[in-house]
This record gives structure tokens, C-alpha cells and sequence, in this order.
């Protein structure tokens, strides 16, 4: 099987975690978009009834296209599973997120969830985090003095621009720095660091927050505990 059929064997597997009245984080990426798609077949054809609250404008659309009441995350009181997709995910279930730029939103309805689960294709595991490129999204007004700082750390940032040249923008119309790091030797120090750089509005860095992995394999769907 190819990466976007892994991307769909997982998409399809999570599906069936989802149940009747449930509110359901809904994630974003191409992993996402099969998710939701599997899940708007579910919507339709056996009457499932769930609310969603959508982590991009983006997946927002797509469920919202597919019959699937979509809320502001104000709207509800909480959250009682997320799924969502990863960039990274090491042995011990830390993450980098955000190659989509959504990674803000994304940790906002993470940290409102009762349960989170990612859901990726078996190159997403890795054993130390970092060779995927840390998103961070950062606020416009002055983030070259913020880029400047981040390489006097030695953090190797470079801004992420669209093919016409235009810094790619999030949601929020803020920017994204991604840092260059090739291996990240303690996540958590590092979360801090970022935490502490005022301009950075949130890193990529996702730490203790999934449950549960489902991973797409060459044998199926395995998930992770
Ligand atoms: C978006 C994300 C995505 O979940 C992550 O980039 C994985 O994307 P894909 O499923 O396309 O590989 O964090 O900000």
C-alpha cells in the first residue's frame, strides 16, 4: 500500500471510535480529510448524529459540505474524543505537529478533549523527535527580530512561504517559522524555551497530550497504547 492508502486505512479505522451523540474534535491534514469524508459516510448512511468542532477553516468546510453539525469550540462544553493526524510521533507518544499550519487550533481543541487520538501512517514514528521540521506560528509584527533570536539559539529558522513567494498564513493570519533542528534531545526543555519567546503565539511541540495511536501498517491498522 502506498502512503495516501495508509493515510486512508487509518482514516477509515478511526471512524469506528466515533459514537452516536458524541462532540468530536475533528483534526486537519490530508490524513484528516479521509477521516472526515469516512465519517460524513457514516453521517449519511447509518443517521449517525455527532457534533463536531473543527481545528482549520479547512476541515471546518469539508464536514460542514458533508452534513455534519460543526460548532465554535465556545459552543460546547467540552470535547469527548479529538482525532487528529501527526508529523512526528516518538516511543514515548510526544509530537510535532503543525506541517499544515494548524497547529494552533489543533492544541486548543487537544488540551480541551477528554481523549485524543492520533492517527498516521507507519513513517510518522520515530524513535527521537526533530527531523521533521518544529512549526511555530508566530505573530507578523516583528518576527524577523523573532526569526534573528531563534538563530542566535541555533534552532536553524526559516520562514514558510507558499509557492508565489508569500509567507504562508494560518487561520489567525499570523506567520510560520519552522525550526531545523534534525534531533530535539528534550522536548520538554525545549516547549519552554519556545513558551518564553514573546511573538511565538505556539510551537509544534505536543507533549502528553495523545492517548492512542492508530497506525497504518502493510498488515492494517495497529493501534498504539
Ligand atoms: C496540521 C497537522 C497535521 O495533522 C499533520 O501535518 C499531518 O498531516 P498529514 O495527515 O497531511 O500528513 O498537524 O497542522
Amino acid at each position: 500500500m502506498e502512503q495516501n492508502e495508509l493515510k486512508q486505512l487509518v482514516g477509515n479505522e478511526a471512524v469506528k471510535y466515533i459514537e452516536d451523540g458524541m462532540i468530536v474534535g475533528l483534526g486537519s491534514g490530508s490524513t484528516i480529510r479521509y477521516m472526515v469524508d469516512a465519517l460524513g459516510k457514516r453521517v449519511a448512511e447509518e443517521g449517525l448524529h455527532i457534533t463536531a468542532v473543527a481545528t482549520s477553516k479547512f476541515t471546518a468546510n469539508q464536514a460542514a459540505n458533508l452534513g455534519i453539525e460543526v460548532k465554535n469550540l465556545d459552543d460546547v462544553d467540552r470535547i469527548d474524543l479529538t482525532i487528529d493526524g501527526a508529523d512526528e510521533i516518538s516511543d514515548d507518544f510526544q509530537g510535532i505537529k503543525g506541517g499544515g499550519a494548524a497547529h494552533l487550533w489543533e492544541k486548543i481543541v487537544a488540551i480541551n478533549s477528554d481523549k485524543n487520538m492520533w492517527i498516521v501512517d507507519e513513517s510518522k514514528l520515530v524513535h527521537q523527535l526533530g527531523v521533521f521540521p518544529l512549526p511555530l506560528e508566530v505573530i507578523p509584527f516583528g518576527s524577523t527580530h523573532v526569526l534573528e533570536k531563534l538563530d542566535k539559539l541555533g534552532y536553524a529558522p526559516t520562514f514558510r512561504f507558499d509557492e508565489n513567494k508569500q509567507h504562508v498564513m494560518t487561520d489567525e493570519s499570523n506567520y510560520i517559522i519552522d525550526l531545523h533542528l534534525q534531533k530535539i534531545e528534550d522536548p520538554f526543555a525545549l516547549a519552554q524555551i519556545l513558551d518564553s519567546i514573546v511573538g511565538v503565539v505556539e510551537h509544534g511541540l505536543f507533549l502528553n497530550i495523545c492517548d492512542k495511536v492508530i497506525v497504518g501498517t502493510q498488515n492494517g491498522p495497529k493501534v498504539l497504547e
